[in-house]
């Protein structure tokens, strides 16, 4: 039987399939759901140092072929999730989740690093550097000068494994320069890739989301392409101790089977799990040992970053 366990950073995974943050982690009562899931692990929702309502509702919608959204950072605040982390550690001590967090400004960031660099925790922390939502805050990883800013301050004190979400991008040159960058530091993943932020879906004639008009981040079916453009690139110019998480329109096995091959360790489901719930897992991850058993493949290792090109 194939297996499809993996590790980031040295935590091992039984299974390489886990949540995109945003979805199904808001209440330790979604986490709890996903962490008994077939899901490897969690992901929290994206931690602000207060608690925050988020942009005003209907700001979340699922279409066709995707979703749409401008959440605006809803979550409890750090210190809701990082308590809750600490019980887990106590409880499940060799289990491995993950912590995602942000701050509204750059010396927020800082405060919330600082408090999980002197906490007890013991898991993987995510930097998002892409959520595209909050009205007047750019992304942050489109400006590369901030971003390595920021990542230089954040590396003089933090000492425990961190990696960073992105937002898509969309040029080779984007790719090069923001590699040269992530590759200056000791970052332990890079996760690729955040929803494509600020497309618009009409119903009719009305958008179909009311924060900023209608704007918001695309997720699922429609961006693949971009995602898994994102993944390969950077598998391909990252030093190899950067693992890279896959993210962006999973919705079967044979989708995470290409973000594998693309350079994947970890693969994330975002719109799917919100589509279908944490029975996703399971059918995601028969799919994709089924296909791995049909190439005769055991584990991830065996077609990692194997994606094929068309020589000559
Ligand atoms: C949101 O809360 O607006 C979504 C978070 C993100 O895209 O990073």
């Amino acid at each position: 039987m194939p297996s499809t366990k993996t590790q980031i950073a040295g935590f091992p995974f039984e299974n390489c399939l886990m949540n995109a943050a945003g979805v199904a982690c808001m209440t330790i009562a979604e986490l709890e759901e996903v962490r008994l899931s077939q899901a490897g692990t969690f992901v929290t929702k994206t931690a602000t140092l207060e608690a925050r309502a988020g942009n005003p509702e209907p700001r979340y919608q699922d279409v066709p072929l995707g979703s749409i959204n401008s959440m605006g950072l809803p979550n409890q605040g750090l210190d809701y999730y990082l308590d809750y982390l600490l019980e887990l550690q106590e409880k499940e001590p060799n289990q491995t989740f993950f912590l995602s967090l942000v701050g509204l400004s750059q010396e927020e960031t800082h405060r919330l690093l600082k408090q999980v660099e002197e906490s007890e925790f013991k898991g993987l922390t995510e930097l998002n550097l892409s959520c595209p939502n909050v009205p007047g805050k750019p992304q942050i990883a489109y400006d590369f000068e901030t971003t390595e800013t920021i990542l230089k301050e954040v590396f003089s004190y933090f000492t425990k494994p961190l990696g960073i979400k992105l937002p898509p991008y969309f040029d080779m040159v984007h790719f090069d320069q923001a590699a040269a960058i992530f590759n200056q530091f000791p970052l332990a993943f890079v996760n690729c890739v955040n929803s494509i932020g600020n497309g618009l879906y009409i119903e009719d004639e009305s958008v179909v989301i009311r924060p900023k008009n209608g704007f918001g981040g695309i997720g699922g079916e429609y961006i693949k392409p971009t995602a898994l453009a994102n993944v390969h690139a950077f598998y391909q110019r990252l030093k190899p101790e950067i693992q890279i998480i896959g993210t962006g329109g999973v919705l079967t096995g044979r989708d995470a089977f290409e973000h594998i091959l693309c350079g994947a360790s970890m693969v994330q489901v975002g719109t799917t799990l919100h589509k279908e719930g944490v029975a996703a897992f399971e059918r995601i991850t028969a799919e994709l040992k089924v296909i791995m058993a049909e190439k005769g493949y055991e584990s991830l290792d065996d077609f990692r970053g194997k994606l094929q090109y068309i020589e000559g």
